[in-house]
Order: structure tokens, then sequence, then C-alpha cells
């Protein structure tokens, strides 16, 4: 297992540049499948997850040619075959699900094992699975793959039970090839369900709507592969902004977009951050403990249910009692007893995590159970006292590019060991 080392009580100070958002990319990647010739990703994220998919593309007979310097992906599809995609790849995220919208509508059939990701709860699948059938599909699970198929998708009306970012960009991925005009109703809103309605378009595609909570998709015959860059990712900024409150520091982020990241500059200020907004960046500065505030996850545009680990790590030390909800996810304060171990006092009462703030926490050794739960592991390591290291860091390599560079430079004291127990880096 790697893991990563951090002695605590190090101000963060400098600057960090935010890559591409994840979930943005991963559906994106998906989506390049839907279009003829090639299409080129540009500000793809270099974490672990991408190059999953970069697999899954392969094993599927597209040619997806990877530059890592520039974080441009190259997919070309002129030989993609709907093949059953592998248990262990199809299991290694949540967002290889994508697929099944995305060869459907390609080529009527779709065979993809029910996805991973991140244990936070239940996350069942029934939005996508009524979405798609509304669009004339037969969709079925047999012996844990979801088999869809259909002769040619049509376009209908879903309105959709629960606000899913998931069923949301599936629904709109299968749409965009299908005969007539579909409409998805009590949409999730968030930025990348905008990213990905701007790629179909820019391949010739009509999506319209997307960033509100209905969205109309006139389906084409035919989609051929654009340019588009990823947006940048709003919770790798959201995790820079909370390390330097969390350390006290005085941190610059770039490539951010300032309003995607509004709910949690607005908490960082109510628990007693300065945080200076400029056009593509943010800085905060902090020069004293936290103070204890109210958090509680909600669809965009409300807290970010992936920023609510890092920010109750961050509450375990400010001064007085915070309260965080979290309304999405029915087991996602998992991280709660390994923060135990670091001295912090919280109790979870149901969806509410009850955080009395502690003066400081002192290094352990913890285990990160989920992509934020490692980060927010992180970010209490580095305003620890003393050794912490953090267990399950291939969680966190899932979601964050070159972390290690990125905190070293910023002034952490850290070390990453592969799993062999070497120091890398
Ligand atoms: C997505 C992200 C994940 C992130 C999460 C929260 C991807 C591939 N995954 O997960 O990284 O942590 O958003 O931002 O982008 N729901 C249903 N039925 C469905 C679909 C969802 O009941 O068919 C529920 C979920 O259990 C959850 C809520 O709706 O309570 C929101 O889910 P959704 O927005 O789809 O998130 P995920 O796809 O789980």
């Amino acid at each position: 297992m790697a893991k990563l080392t951090i002695r605590g009580e190090h101000r963060l100070h400098g600057t960090v540049r935010v890559g591409g958002r994840k979930n943005s990319a991963l559906p994106l990647i998906a989506a390049t499948l839907l279009a003829d010739g090639s299409s080129r990703l540009e500000n793809v994220p270099r974490i672990h997850d991408v190059a999953t998919y970069r697999e899954i593309l392969q094993s599927l007979g597209a040619r997806a040619d990877w530059d890592p310097v520039h974080g441009r992906l190259t997919v070309h599809t002129g030989a993609l075959a709907p093949r059953e995609v592998s248990y262990h790849l199809a299991t290694a995220m949540r967002a290889s699900y994508y697929l099944l919208g995305v060869l459907l509508a390609r080529f009527g059939q779709a065979d993809i094992p029910l996805p991973g990701g991140d244990k936070i709860g239940q996350r069942p699948v029934d939005q996508h699975f009524k979405g798609l059938s509304a669009l004339g599909a037969e969709v079925w699970i047999d012996r844990g793959i979801m088999r869809a198929r259909a002769n040619r998708l049509r376009g209908a009306t879903i309105y959709l039970d629960v606000v899913s970012v998931g069923a949301t960009i599936q629904l709109i991925l299968a749409a965009s090839l299908a005969k007539g005009t579909t409409t998805i109703q009590n949409c999730a809103r968030e930025p990348h369900v905008v990213d990905v309605a701007n790629f179909i378009n820019a391949a010739g595609g009509h999506v319209v709507g997307a960033g509100t909570d209905t969205i109309r998709i006139e389906g084409v015959d035919r989609l051929v592969g654009p340019i588009h860059s990823v947006i940048s990712d709003d919770i790798e900024a959201g995790t820079w902004m909370m390390a330097a409150l969390a350390t006290q520091g005085d941190v610059l982020v770039e490539n951010v977009i300032p309003t995607h990241v509004t709910p949690i500059i607005a908490k960082l200020r109510e628990a007693g951050a300065e945080v200076l907004e400029g056009g593509d960046s943010v800085r905060v500065i902090s020069r004293e403990r936290p103070r204890a505030i109210t958090v509680k996850t909600l669809p965009y545009p409300g807290f970010p249910t992936d920023a609510q680990s890092q920010m109750t790590a961050l509450l375990t030390c400010a001064a007085g009692t915070s309260y965080v909800t979290e309304t999405l996810y029915d087991d996602r304060f998992r991280f709660a007893s390994e923060l135990a171990r670091m001295g912090a006092r919280m109790r979870v009462e149901g969806r509410t995590a009850v955080v009395e703030g502690v003066e400081s926490l002192y290094g352990a050794p913890v285990q990160a159970t989920d992509i934020r739960a490692g980060a927010a592991l992180i970010l209490a390591g580095l305003g620890a006292v003393g050794e912490t290291t953090v267990y399950g860091l291939e969680h966190v390599e899932r979601g964050y590019e070159h972390l290690e560079q990125k905190l070293l430079g910023l002034g952490a004291d850290i070390r990453v060991y592969d799993r062999q127990g070497t120091a890398v880096g």
C-alpha cells in the first residue's frame, strides 16, 4: 500500500496550480467514443482514474494517445467495438458507468459491470436505468453486469426523481445520438454537466439548458470529434484553499473559476480566513485558528459533498463546536474514526458530525478510505503536531494530480512511499 508521511506544523505558503476536473474529464473521455474521427481533450488531469479510463478505451479498440506533459488526450474511434468492459477496469471507479449510455447510443448495445468508486454509502443507478429505458432501451443487470440493448434510441421526456450528476450526464450522452428531442427535468446543475454539453455541441450536437434544471437535447445522426479543454477542478482548488486555513498559511490557488467555489469561499470566510478572488485565482490567507461553523452539503450550487471531508478535518481544530451535515451520501463520515486517532473530538449523530474543536491534533498512522477522506487526513496531518502517516495513498492519487510536488511546492514536509515502501520523488 502506498503511503505518505507528513511532519506537521508547517504553514503552507506559495502558489499552486489546479488541474482539470476529474468529474468532468472522465465523462468527457467517455463522450469521445460518441464521435467519429478523433477528439482532442486538453487540460486533462494526470490522475490514476484517467490512466484507467484510457485502458478501458483501448480494451474497446479505440486509440487513446496520452501526452502527460501537456495533459492532452487524443482519442481515435475508428476501430471502436462494443465489447464487454472487464470487471477490474469497470470497478476501479464510478465513472465507467457512462459507457453504458455511450456504447448503447453508438452501437445499440452495452455490457458494463456495475461500477466501483468511493465507498461513501448507497449509490444506486436506478435513475440511469429509468432514463435509458425512457429512451427506448431494454436495460437490466445480469450477474453484476449492466446490459442495455436498443435499435435506435428515441427522444423522450424524463423527470429525474433525485438530482444526480451521473444520471444527468448519462442521459445527455445517450440522447445526443437519439432520434428526436429529449427533455431531462430536475437535472443536476454542476459546471461539469455544462462542460459535457459544451463538448457535445462542439462535436455537432444540440444540447441547450445545461446548468439549469431542464436540459433539452436534439439528437443528431453523427458527432465528429472536436478539440475541447476540460474545466478546472473545483474540489482540488477547494482542498488547497482549505489547506491554507488548516495550516494558518497563505496560498494562491491558480487556474480556478472563483464562481465554481463560491460555497467554499463563503465557509472559509465564516471560519475566519481572508479570501481574495482574482480573475482565475483565489488567495486564502489565515493568521489564526479557524472559528467553528455550520456546514451542510447540497447539490450545486450548494456546498459540495466532495469538499465535506476536508472541511470536517479542518474544523477539528476550530475554536468552538462545528456541525457538519451530509445530505447526499449515508456513509461519508468513515474518516471520523481515523481523525480520532489524531486526537479529534467528534461524534456522528445520524447525518451530522458534531465536531468539538481541539487546540491541535497530533500525528498518528491513519488509513485513507476514499479520495476525499484521504485528502482530509492529509490536511489534518499538515496542521498536526508530529508525524502522520497516511496509508492507502492510492485512493488519493485517483483524484489529485502531482500531489507530492504540489505539497512540496507549498512548503510541506512530506515524503511519499510506493507500495514496496520505497521513497519516491
Ligand atoms: C458523483 C461523482 C463522485 C462525487 C459525487 C458527488 C462521478 C463519476 N462521480 O457521484 O465522484 O463524489 O458525484 O459530487 O462523477 N442517486 C440515486 N440514483 C441514481 C443516481 C444517484 O439515488 O441513479 C443518488 C446518489 O445515491 C446520491 C445522489 O443521488 O445520493 C447524487 O448522486 P450523483 O450526483 O449521481 O453522484 P454519483 O454519481 O454517485
